[in-house]
């Protein structure tokens, strides 16, 4: 095990992931009502043991799933198993799929990484999606310096992912709370 999946998976082992929802993100349940989301393949990177990619399995999405925890890895291959998903072992920074994917759901994994890895996580996603493809995120809130999470600037997440590549919404959706004062910006960008 490299240190980075050594490090997520004691998280888990020990316990430490406060970051986990209750519950279904209701940016997700917004972005299913209006129509931001239809069924289609969806990628979600650093899924965790989060509850979103087996509602999105059940709402009709083929859904992937990558990590490098093997605790989150068994509990989405779990989750997923009736519904004919994939849960997959591995690093955002190697995965390389056989074909595009028509949209990623993007909560808490690009928060989670080093910021200096950004660059090679947004060539990443820019990879990872057809274009045309929807790029559903959720940028994490922290006002304040260090993480795990680490704070998404909006600022810095439009240099991040530029206008070039992609097509930035010109609507919002309303922000999800955390229960410690945290909050996420959600915004769905279209791969250019
Ligand atoms: C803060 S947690 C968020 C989990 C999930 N998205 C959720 O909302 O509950 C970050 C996740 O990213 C995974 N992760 C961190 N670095 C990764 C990497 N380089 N490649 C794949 N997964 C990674 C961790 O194992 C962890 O499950």
């Amino acid at each position: 095990m490299s240190d980075d999946t050594n490090a997520w998976e004691t998280r888990y082992r020990e316990g430490r992931t406060g970051w986990q929802r209750e519950d279904v993100s209701p940016a997700l349940l917004a972005w299913l009502a209006d129509g931001t989301l239809k069924p289609c393949r969806i990628l979600v990177p650093g899924a965790g043991r989060s509850h979103e990619p087996l509602h999105l399995a059940l709402a009709g999405f083929h859904v992937t799933t990558l990590d490098i925890a093997p605790t989150a890895v068994a509990h989405q291959r779990a989750a997923l198993a009736a519904r004919g998903g994939a849960a997959l072992e591995g690093d955002v920074f190697t995965f390389t799929p056989g074909q595009p994917f028509d949209a990623i759901y993007e909560q808490t994994c690009l928060c989670a990484l080093p910021p200096p890895r950004l660059p090679a996580y947004a060539a990443q996603l820019a990879r990872w999606l057809r274009p045309g493809g929807v790029l559903a995120a959720l940028f994490m809130q922290t006002g304040r310096e260090g993480g795990p999470p680490f704070h998404c600037a909006l600022p810095d997440m439009r240099a991040l992912l530029p206008g070039g590549t992609w097509r930035w919404p010109d609507r919002s959706w309303p922000e999800v709370r955390h229960h410690d004062g945290l909050f996420e910006i959600p915004l769905a960008l279209t791969r250019g």
